[in-house]
């Protein structure tokens, strides 16, 4: 499954609970109970019939699920999941041996709505259910089809030549849905056969997990039978009532089809190619058969994420499988990689299932992964392993910045619980273990070991250690990997990386005297965990990237010493040693000053001799030593930066991008800030030429739109006056000529940036024009909205107070935020326009007799406090003491105080900056005015007219449209990341 929510841990979708069981006799014995099903009893099959009037609107269907049932113990009970059924009629047979079927009289039922479950009992409690006998359950309900893609849901489609309704019923079940939609043990761990039958109107079709087996027609109705599907957990039973059409194509005895709204069939063309071509890699890479006769692919207006993998029936957010007339080539090859996604889930998850949630990460991670590896196996154009840094790896290597951590494996029960599983941990942290893992025990044998688990558990469930004693099974026949030492301890090695929460630095220490090198792990958390880390090395003597599998573990909690020798490297003291190439393995290095200086001068002399995801991963491990002051020797970064003018990848430059804005945003208001932004200028002019002046072809990769606009950004916000005159025109063109700035896909989701970017220095008469321009628009366009967000990026201080009386001033007329809205975007300013920051107080100062009647205005107050610098506490002081001694004496006080002036919290968010001015500013200063060049640009260039329009005129009609949206969004949801 792919999910909206990949993002943000914690972040659940609140299920309205809408229906309420009817048909439940008695009232409940209200003991508490695990919400795990119990397992005395488990089903053998079931056979399922859906009868729905979809295809006249009508949502009510109902369902008969008998159920075969076997008794391992006997008990008292037989307990099912159900949720929101209703009319419940229920009838128990005994399959006697004779196979013959005798009712069980005097059996009720119960309804525990904490756990969902329906249970099953005698109406006097005994044993009813004997261990070893069957009994046959047959179950008669009706339930309501919902809007919301959650169990079976509807949708309607109007056709626009006939202006007719046309409805089509869904299903989603993972994780906990399939109980919405028939009695079932909806748990991955009780798998069974189902026969699927669905009667539904004559002019629909039906299409399900499994191809058709017979059809009947009745009247206007037809009931459509399906094979019986091999054992499968109840998350994956899928069906679809529709009026679609498909198209199809047959390949290695596989039928797929591509499944769509009438006359969108077409638009199915590229997907159908894709999933044909990737079955069959699958199948060749893993050496496992796809299982089933058919894959169908369907795309619906609704579905829950962007896909789902159902076994043999994935279904699909339209946008996410038809082609699009987008130029947006990042999102085609992010649609292929999210189909290839639910293909891989055809193995890992519907073939072997996890024993429970607990192992979401074994559906996710593996899905999430080799998604990438056979999309770059079959397309090693699109270039996505490169994706899968940027787009997969970037988010789990900051995943402790912005949510709750939790290790891989964590148990979880509720079905709340389980929906947050499905996080960035399960999904983005899990794929970079698992690739550390095919990477250091080499891809081949990873793969060999995989697919011999596979064979083991398929049509079964796995948990994580019978994974991980497959790979050590097929490591043990390896002659290398035989004699390492570490070799019959692969569950402790794959435990360290499933049960912790966050991630190693690997500290790597060269003493130059005795030759011998320095292995340390810690967390990058207090919290103490230690990992089994794979190592492996290049070397200035031995610059080989390419080998990745582990030359060494290091082990938790020792230091290891070893000589050059014992390494078997070569090295002398001013030569370069590298760890972790191709940053496969999924964790911080740290190196000395000396290596970090020997890395520094082979980047500035010859740095392609470093793979590019390297030299990426040094910045990457670099940028929280920096954020954290912890360098002793800022230089060194400088030193390493220098050679990026140099740098035509887009990759190092990405991780750049954000040390260099970290950078420059604490050194706001410093003498260093020109100096440091001239060597900005210096290093990005190059690339940004490359990108935006030459617009290199060809090269510029899906990959690259991404990084493009860190580009424009690092040189926007370096004052590159190319930069200022190239997004100057652009804004220009849309606000005055509301040229709408293109489809091209280098604009891309660049439209808020660009109109930020191209608004900071305007002229008195341009920011004046701008301002006439707004006022004559329609308020609740889009350009309006556009207009007056971007106002936000303005440099000018007389433009800023301008800008903010129009919104907050006492005339302001225009409505946009209301209350409570308009402080909190005060303070949203505040936070990301650093010029803003001084206006801001004047602003307040001026003006608070008037903000303080905002009910939000001091929550918002407090908030700005947070970033009062120290040297500015005493005006800060007083300006509070004279606020409320107003609110007092007009009785404003009502709600939350005014910050105490003495409050820990003001200037808190100053303080990392000011450890970083007072530790590092002299010493960047110091290097700035040995090593930046004499100026090249001048300055005045940046507050000049635009040179001209001219990029402009050949360009196609029409970015900023669908940009508008996203920045409207923007508006209405203002960055809430930065209240955190
Ligand atoms: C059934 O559950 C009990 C208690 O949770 C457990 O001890 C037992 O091993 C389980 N039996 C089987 C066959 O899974
Ligand atoms: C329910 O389904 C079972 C199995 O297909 C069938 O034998 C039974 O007759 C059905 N019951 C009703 C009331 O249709
Ligand atoms: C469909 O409805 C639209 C608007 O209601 C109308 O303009 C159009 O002519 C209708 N088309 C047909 C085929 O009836």
């Amino acid at each position: 499954m792919i999910t909206p929510l990949s993002g943000f841990a914690g972040l659940v979708l609140v299920v309205a609970l809408a229906l309420a069981l009817s048909g439940v006799d008695g009232s409940l014995p209200t003991r508490d109970r695990s919400l795990r099903l119990p397992n005395e009893t488990y089903p053998l099959g079931y056979e399922l019939h859906i009868s729905s009037n979809i295809h006249l609107g009508s949502l009510l269907f109902s369902g008969n699920a008998t159920i075969d049932v076997a008794i391992r113990q006997s008990t008292n009970e037989i307990v099912l999941h159900a949720k929101n059924l209703s009319d419940i009629q229920i009838t128990v047979r005994q399959v006697t041996y004779s196979g013959s079927m005798e009712v069980v009289d005097d059996l009720i039922h119960t309804y525990n709505p904490q756990a969902a479950f329906l249970i099953i009992h005698p109406r006097e409690n005994y044993q009813a259910f004997e261990a070893g006998q069957r009994y046959r359950v047959e179950i008669l309900y009706t339930a309501i089809m919902r809007s919301r893609p959650m169990g079976l849901y509807w949708m309607d489609y109007v056709d626009e030549s006939t202006n007719r309704t046309a409805y089509v019923a869904a299903t989603q079940s993972e994780p906990t849905y399939a109980r919405l939609i028939f009695p079932c043990y909806d748990e991955p761990g009780f798998k069974s056969n189902f026969s699927i039958r669905l009667t539904h109107g004559i002019n629909h079709s039906a299409i399900s997990n499994m191809p058709v087996k017979e059809m009947q027609h009745h009247g206007e109705l037809t009931t459509t039978l399906f094979e019986t599907t091999p054992p499968m957990s109840t998350y994956l039973v899928a069906f679809v009532i529709s009026d679609f059409e498909h198209i199809s194509e047959t390949y290695r005895g596989v039928t797929q089809r591509i499944y769509s709204s009438p006359r969108s069939k077409e638009k199915g063309q590229s997907a159908l190619k894709n999933a044909v071509r990737t079955v069959a890699a699958m199948e060749d890479y893993f050496g496992v058969s796809y299982p089933l006769q058919k894959l169908d692919h369907i795309a619906l207006k609704k579905n829950y994420g962007a896909a789902m993998e159902n076994w043999g029936l994935i279904t699909f957010k339209e946008g996410n499988l038809l082609q699009q007339d987008t130029g947006d080539v990042h999102k085609r090859v992010k649609d292929k990689i999210t189909q290839n996604h639910e293909i891989a889930h055809q193995w890992f998850g519907n073939l072997v299932s996890p024993e429970w949630w607990s192992y979401a990460w074994m559906n996710e991670g593996f899905a999430t992964y080799f998604a990438y590896v056979i999309t770059d196996l079959l397309y090693p154009e699109d270039k996505v392993m490169d994706m899968f840094v940027s787009d997969e790896a970037d988010r789990a290597y900051s995943y402790n910045s912005f949510f709750e951590v939790r290790p891989m494996t964590s148990y979880v029960e509720t079905e709340k619980e389980i929906m947050a599983i499905f996080d960035i941990i399960t999904y983005k942290r899990a794929a970079c273990v698992i690739k550390m893992f095919h990477h250091a025990f080499r891809q081949k044998i990873f793969v060999r070991g995989i697919s011999r688990y596979l064979e083991k558990y398929k049509y079964s469930v796995a948990n994580e250690l019978n994974l991980f004693d497959y790979l050590q099974a097929e490591l043990l026949e390896d002659e290398y990997f035989r004699q390492q030492p570490w070799v019959h301890r692969v569950r402790e090695i794959m435990l360290s990386w499933t049960h912790s929460e966050w991630m190693p630095i690997v500290l790597v220490t060269r003493n130059y005297e005795n030759d011998t090198i320095t292995f340390s792990q810690r967390s990058i958390h207090s919290k103490s965990e230690h990992w089994w880390i794979p190592l492996n090395f290049a070397t200035a003597q031995e610059p080989c990237f390419e080998d990745t599998q582990a030359d060494l573990f290091i082990l938790p909690q020792t230091q290891h010493s070893l000589t050059l020798a014992e390494l078997n490297l070569q090295l002398t003291g001013r030569d370069w040693l590298i760890v972790n190439k191709q940053q496969t393995g999924f964790y911080h290095v740290h190196y000395d000053s000396d290596n970090l200086r020997a890395i520094a001068r082979q980047l500035q002399h010859n740095h392609s001799l470093i793979h590019p995801v390297n030299r990426a991963a040094l910045f990457r491990d670099l940028k929280p030593q920096v954020e954290h002051t912890e360098l002793e020797d800022i230089e060194v970064v400088f030193d390493m930066l220098k050679y990026m003018e140099l740098e035509e990848d887009l990759l190092p430059w990405k991780q750049v991008a954000d040390t260099i804005d970290f950078v420059r945003r604490n050194l706001f208001g410093t003498a260093s800030l020109e100096l440091f932004n001239e060597f900005v200028r210096h290093l990005v002019t190059p690339m940004f030429r490359r990108l935006f002046r030459d617009k290199a072809s060809g090269d510029v990769s899906n990959s690259a739109l991404e990084a493009g606009q860190e580009i424009l950004l690092t040189a926007c916000l370096a004052d590159l006056p190319e930069c200022q005159d190239y997004t100057r025109s652009l804004a220009k063109e849309y606000i005055f000529k509301k040229v709408n700035v293109t489809n091209e896909s280098e604009y891309y989701a660049m439209y808020d940036t660009i109109l930020c970017l191209g608004v900071r220095y305007l002229s008195d008469k341009e920011f004046y024009g701008v301002i006439g321009m707004m006022q004559a628009a329609d308020r609740s366009s889009i350009y309006y909205d556009d207009l007056i967000y971007s106002l936000r990026c303005t440099q000018s201080h007389s433009h800023l107070l301008y800008y903010l009386d129009l919104l907050l001033g006492e005339n302001s007329t225009h409505q946009i935020l209301s209350d409570p809205e308009s402080m909190m975007y005060l303070s949203y300013l505040y936070k990301s326009n650093m010029e803003a920051r001084s206006v801001i107080w004047q602003y307040i100062d001026r003006s608070y007799k008037l903000l303080c009647r905002s009910p939000s205005f001091v929550e918002n107050f407090n908030q700005i406090a947070e970033f009062v610098p120290r040297q500015q506490t005493p005006q800060f002081a007083m300006l509070r003491q004279r606020i409320a001694r107003y609110m007092e004496a007009q009785s404003l006080n009502a709600g939350e105080a005014l910050i105490d002036i003495d409050s820990g919290l003001v200037g808190k968010k100053m303080k990392n900056t000011e450890v970083f001015v007072d530790k590092y500013e002299h010493k960047i200063h110091n290097w700035l005015i040995a090593e930046v060049p004499p100026m090249s640009v001048q300055n005045e260039a940046i507050h000049s007219e635009p040179l001209s329009v001219g990029n402009g005129s050949n360009r196609p009609q029409s970015l900023l449209n669908t940009a508008s949206e996203v920045v409207q969004k923007a508006l209405r949801s203002i960055d809430r990341s930065l209240y955190r």
